[in-house]
């Protein structure tokens, strides 16, 4: 007797499987869905995502019935495979739940370790980069949905969730009075978040965004994201606060502006930041050990050119150039592209199996300066230790830099839960 076929939310990509398609839904949308529904088949959610996920679940199964003549794979049985396969993931929804929230412009889920670590279901997410929505998944267990510009991706967005998070990029308004309103945002991401919000009435916002917005197109920028937020979405906001990664637990110097809200029903009036916690951590305590010499170290010739640049600039004052951070100093902010990786070298003078004979001269340089690794990276970040990339350094670098650092999101994000809690919007247990 042949072995039951066995399904797989991969298999929503299978090239055949989509030529028998006729729906002008992408293939995302449709992992996305799929996900979404295993993942909220026990709360009252997944009703939302239940009659589109069925529908392709049954087409999955009845193409894998008809055209690879399997041994049948019965509806039942794909959905309890299914299931065990997103909810088999590191980070799965948390068993008991006290709040929901809407993870937007994910990248690899900063914010929902957070939120989750804080008793939080997430009911929606959406990430369009290809490399990105895989270490979510792979984390996870679900696919975040696509463009979150699209008429069809708001569309999924469930009613009722209590808290919308993301750290959306920043862009500049075409203002045209004195005093950037809604409409004067169309056209940008942020017009998109408040577009939800407006749509969705959450009880509570929490924004990231780069240090820089503050003084972004002379200030105005955030002076309309907060008219809008405040006027007219009606959400009291504080003023928004800069938070440096290293007052949470983390020795990388990472400051970015924090925007809170909570819809002004609830009676909050006033809202008080996280106190930093102040913990010494410095670059030692996340250092790896055993780093591979020829994939982190710098060539010979590649720190000649570093050392050249930096002595040419040195009279300039700009900053420009490489930084050596020792064991017991903390990182530069990572970032993604403007050498981000050359301000946070290291010197690894362990480097045990250094052999100039057996080393192409210049591979690695003899005084083990080095790249940092994605893994101290994800250190940096506050990222737990079984946080998982399915993807390349190359990726994993980018992900990790375009990421927030969890320990001071889950910070504030606290700050928003017990406020919350105390004006009842969401039930205490
Ligand atoms: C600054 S990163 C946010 C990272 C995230 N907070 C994390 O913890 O990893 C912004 C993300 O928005 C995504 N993005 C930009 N435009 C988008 C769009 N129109 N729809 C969906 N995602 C988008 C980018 O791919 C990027 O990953």
């Amino acid at each position: 007797m042949k072995l039951k076929e066995k399904i797989s939310i991969e298999e929503f990509d299978s090239k055949h499987f989509q030529i028998k398609e006729i729906e002008h839904i992408t293939t995302n949308h449709k992992k996305a869905v799929v996900t979404h529904y295993l993942h909220n088949i026990k709360n009252g959610v997944g009703k939302h995502y239940k009659q589109e996920a069925l529908k392709y679940i049954n087409q999955i199964v009845e193409y894998k019935q008809q055209e690879e003549n399997s041994s049948i794979v019965a509806e039942p049985d794909a959905m309890q495979q299914l299931l065990f396969e997103v909810e088999d993931v590191a980070f799965p929804t948390p068993e008991k739940t006290k709040f929901t929230f809407i993870d937007l412009f994910a990248g690899i889920g900063g914010f929902r370790i957070a939120m989750q670590n804080l008793g939080g279901k997430c009911v929606f997410t959406s990430e369009w980069d290809e490399q990105a929505q895989k270490t979510y998944r792979a984390n996870f267990g679900e696919v975040p949905f696509g463009d979150i510009t699209k008429e069809e991706t708001k569309n999924f967005i469930p009613d009722g969730f209590d808290i919308i998070c993301g750290g959306f990029p920043c862009q500049a308004f075409s203002i045209a009075g004195k005093r950037g309103g809604f409409e004067d945002t169309r056209g940008t991401l942020f017009f998109d978040v408040a577009e939800i919000i407006k749509r969705k009435r959450p009880k509570a916002i929490f924004l990231e965004n780069v240090k820089g917005l503050r003084n972004h197109n002379g200030g105005r920028t955030l002076e309309t994201i907060l008219n809008v937020l405040r006027n007219d979405l009606d959400y009291f906001v504080p003023e928004p606060q800069i938070v440096n990664a290293k007052n949470f637990g983390v020795p990388q110097q990472r400051e970015r502006i924090y925007i809170v809200g909570f819809r002004k029903d609830l009676g909050i009036t006033e809202f008080e930041y996280a106190e930093p916690t102040n913990t010494e951590v410095r670059f030692i305590d996340i250092r790896e050990e055993e780093v591979v010499p020829t994939k982190y170290y710098l060539s010979t010739q590649y720190l000649q050119t570093l050392i050249n640049h930096k002595e040419r600039h040195a009279n300039k004052g700009n900053g420009f150039g490489y930084a050596i951070i020792p064991d017991d100093g903390i990182a530069n902010a990572i970032v993604v592209g403007g050498m981000g990786r050359e301000r946070n070298l290291v010197i690894d003078n362990r480097i045990t199996d250094f052999n100039p004979t057996t080393h192409i001269k210049g591979t690695v340089n003899r005084e083990g300066i080095r790249k940092m690794t994605p893994k101290e990276w994800k250190r940096l970040q506050g990222y737990p230790e079984d946080y998982y990339f399915p993807v390349a350094d190359a990726s994993a670098y980018k992900q990790l830099g375009n990421s927030v650092a969890v320990p001071a999101i889950q910070a504030t994000a606290n700050q928003i839960i017990k406020l919350l809690e105390k004006y009842h919007g969401i039930k205490s247990k």
